[in-house]
């Protein structure tokens, strides 16, 4: 992974970067993400080998960060991934969106992952309650949640298997858990690559690599601007990666969005994931002559490993356009996206920087994700917030639950 930052660094926070570095280091003892490119996943392997080959299709019922991460994988592999087995999510109460992902698989080749932190998310246990009421066998599921949690207890109670998160891996830091890694080993995917890339970042940003210097300068940058750029903008170039763009949303969002602690001030910087060219044709004109309140990360991927090229045809009435012919899309998507930047930075004040990924292989998203969880450590040190918590999306799920307490009283 290359990283490249265009915008003005403040040379005289040496110090404080020095002790950003070290509260860093501290929080490896108490918060349990930093340290999972280095877990022992044989059990997750041994599992994934020993698995019923009649199984075709790998459902998991889980949501927020029991979901996001391993769909973001998934989904940035899958096109040039040929999987044993497909990886589909119910991630919603929404009825449609039930029965039409029911549609599309078969329930006796169906093994379900219940995952919850938790163990006590209503959309999670409201779709597996449907799904157990049309499944019952304790061997079509697998519970991933933490340990002692209710939903564990209950897997014990039906004899399921379950895989534990660490208590002190949060939610949306979970990706590289159970919670993301086994509904990707059960699909074949090769996970150890994707810690490997993980590790890679994790050994770059502690040992002092290149990628510490860029993620803490990085990170000073958006703190101390975070009133005036408070837009946090992704602009990947690839579809293969709009799933990841959701999974930055919620990590992002959730992390940093917060009440300051020991203040009353809410701070916040707010994530919006944007595809190119795609969005070239949308969201860019706001990015180059809205409010100057948007910083924007391009994210390019060197090698698409694909040679599909423009065909060499001349269309009457087209001809200015064959100045495309003979021209291989991948060259091309990357070129828009150089054109994209290179306008952007011509324009006054807007904070730009570039991150170019090798390829669409596990490597290379395992890099991603680990930069983006440190990177939003560090933000969330710098704008003093509690980066781990979620008070706001706790506060809806009481409600909730009270609603629906009163609703059950009523009946
Ligand atoms: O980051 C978080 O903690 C949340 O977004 C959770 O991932 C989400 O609420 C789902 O919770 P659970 O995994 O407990 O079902």
């Amino acid at each position: 992974m290359k990283n490249r930052l265009y915008f003005d660094i403040s040379k005289n926070n040496i110090e404080a970067k020095k002790k950003l570095f070290e509260n860093i280091k501290i929080e490896q003892d108490s918060i349990g993400y930093y340290n999972l490119p280095n877990q022992d996943i044989s059990s997750i392997l041994e599992y994934a080998s020993s698995f019923d080959g009649n199984i075709e299709y790998i459902v998991v019922l889980g949501i927020g960060g029991s979901s996001l991460g391993a769909k973001a994988i998934y989904e940035f592999l899958k096109p040039i991934n040929c999987t044993k087995r497909k990886l589909i999510f119910f991630e919603s109460t929404d009825p449609i969106s039930i029965a039409h992902t029911l549609s599309q698989i078969d329930i006796s080749k169906s093994h379900f992952l219940v995952i919850s932190k938790s163990g006590t998310t209503i959309e999670t246990i409201a779709v597996f309650k449907y799904i157990y009421s049309l499944q019952n066998n304790h061997e079509y599921f697998t519970f991933v949640t933490d340990k002692d949690s209710p939903l564990e207890k209950f897997a014990d109670e039906i004899k399921a298997k379950v895989f534990n998160i660490p208590a002190n891996v949060g939610g949306r830091f979970s990706v590289l858990s159970a919670a993301g890694l086994l509904p990707l080993a059960l699909t074949g995917i090769d996970i150890q690559a994707i810690l490997d890339g993980a590790k890679e970042i994790e050994m770059s940003f502690f040992n002092d690599g290149y990628i510490k210097e860029i993620l803490l300068n990085k990170a000073f940058f958006y703190a101390k601007n975070h009133t005036a750029y408070h837009i946090s903008c992704i602009f990947a170039y690839s579809e293969t990666l709009r799933y990841f763009c959701e999974w930055f949303v919620q990590l992002w969002g959730e992390s940093l969005g917060k009440k300051q602690l020991n203040s009353a001030f809410n701070v916040g910087l707010t994530p919006v994931g944007l595809i190119g060219p795609k969005d070239q044709h949308s969201f860019l004109q706001l990015l180059m002559e809205g409010t100057r309140d948007k910083t924007a990360t391009f994210i390019k991927i060197a090698d698409f490993k694909d040679e599909l090229t423009i065909p060499n045809i001349s269309l009457p009435y087209l001809e200015s356009l064959d100045i495309i012919n003979k021209i291989e899309f991948h060259k091309l998507i990357n070129m828009q996206c150089d054109a994209t930047f290179e306008a952007l930075k011509a324009q006054d004040s807007i904070p730009l920087d570039e991150i170019t990924i090798k390829a669409v292989d596990g490597h290379s998203i395992g890099e991603l994700i680990y930069y983006y969880e440190l990177l939003t450590s560090l933000v969330g040190q710098l704008i003093n917030v509690d980066t781990y918590n979620q008070p706001s999306v706790e506060l809806g799920k009481i409600i909730l639950k009270n609603k629906l307490q009163k609703l059950k009283g009523q009946q």
